[in-house]
């Protein structure tokens, strides 16, 4: 039999685990999600995030392994992400799979969140190789990379503030719209006209790949300190939020590309679900010669298979993680 890799994932809001056969088959792919712990507070509570993958992270392993159709034993390996994201969920994850990996003596990898991101694109686009550009926008991250050959990846551009999807749920709740608020943004946008509210889009200058939103969200409480807030009023900055997001995202992925002589480029994270963002990009991409991809919506968001992913190409290469592994709330890529 291939290869079979456990993926464990507790960075943030999610309590995942999936198994991966042969680096790209997904056998199980499981998702415990938390909103509606942190819903009524508009955003993730660390420390109920941590309480609360204590409590799923058995059954969630469990699961993932028995809808494999596999016992523990017949496993390779084990990954794990180890960062970023809250240390305290990070440690939930990371303890549960060293205690894992050394009952069951099998070898444990530590991953990147973000580079488990990436390996999302791979897991529904194995043909796509490096080099491309990989834009990375989510609640945490707004980042975009080089990713120059596998495993080696240059930082280009990312937020100087509020990450994009931070953005989005930011802006929803100034609108009263639910947690998380991407896909209400999202939902709203649909009755909006995007021209109706007038708003920035950031341009940090100097031929800078950075993104800023924070001034978008002010724009936004500004704009409704003389407006109230009707039915209409919400579509509209909905419609005009979003695109101001989508027109920043589109300009510095292109740029990027363009700049590192690039042909492809790979969008995803949380936000990499927005169909607004998906089009555009496509279209202004193609426009320029320039190949598009993302992974499939499950994908986009947090899980383990592309946790699973990026440890089963780290197993191959002979990295082993020791018993001593830490978390790493700031855990950079490259
Ligand atoms: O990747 P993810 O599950 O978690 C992090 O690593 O942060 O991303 C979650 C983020 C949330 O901020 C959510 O509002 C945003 O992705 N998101 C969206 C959409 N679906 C999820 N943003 C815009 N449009 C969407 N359809
Ligand atoms: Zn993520």
């Amino acid at each position: 039999m291939a290869d079979l890799v456990l993926g464990i994932e507790t960075s943030c809001d999610e309590t995942a685990a999936a198994v991966l056969e042969g680096g790209h088959k997904i056998r199980s792919s499981i998702v415990a999600s938390q909103v509606k712990v942190h819903a009524p507070y508009g955003g993730i509570v660390p420390e109920l995030a941590s309480r609360r993958h204590l409590e799923t992270i058995g059954p969630v392993i469990r699961l993932a392994v028995h809808e494999a159709g596999i016992e523990f034993g017949d496993l390779t390996g084990l990954a794990v992400t180890v960062g970023p994201g809250l240390v305290g969920s990070l440690l939930v994850g990371v303890s549960a799979a060293k205690g894992l990996a050394y009952s069951l003596g099998k070898p444990l990898v530590a991953v990147n969140h973000i580079e488990g991101h990436l390996y999302a694109g791979i897991l529904d686009h194995p043909h796509l190789e490096s080099p491309y550009v990989a834009l990375v926008a989510s609640g945490g991250h707004t980042h975009l990379y080089h990713a120059e050959s596998p495993g080696t990846y240059r930082l280009l551009g990312c937020t100087r503030d509020d990450a994009a999807g931070e953005a989005f749920d930011k802006v929803a709740k100034i609108l009263g719209l639910p947690y998380p608020g991407g896909p209400h943004i999202e939902q709203a946008a649909l009755s909006g006209d995007p021209r109706a509210v007038p708003l920035p889009r950031p341009i940090l200058g100097h031929g800078s790949l950075d993104f800023s939103f924070s001034g978008l969200k002010t724009a936004v409480i500004h704009y409704l300190d003389s407006s109230p807030l009707s039915p209409q009023l919400v579509a509209d900055i909905a419609a005009g939020f979003q695109q101001a997001v989508v027109d920043v995202l589109t300009r510095n992925a292109i740029t990027a590309a363009k700049r590192v002589r690039a042909s492809r480029i790979l969008l995803t994270g949380g936000v990499a679900c927005n169909q607004t963002l998906r089009q555009h990009l496509a279209r202004r991409a193609n426009s320029e010669g320039l190949e598009v991809y993302w992974p499939r919506p499950e994908l986009c968001t947090d899980n383990a298979a592309m946790i699973a992913a990026a440890g089963s190409y780290r197993l191959g290469r002979g990295e082993v993680a020791p018993l001593d592994l830490n978390a790493t709330a700031d855990l950079p890529l490259c």
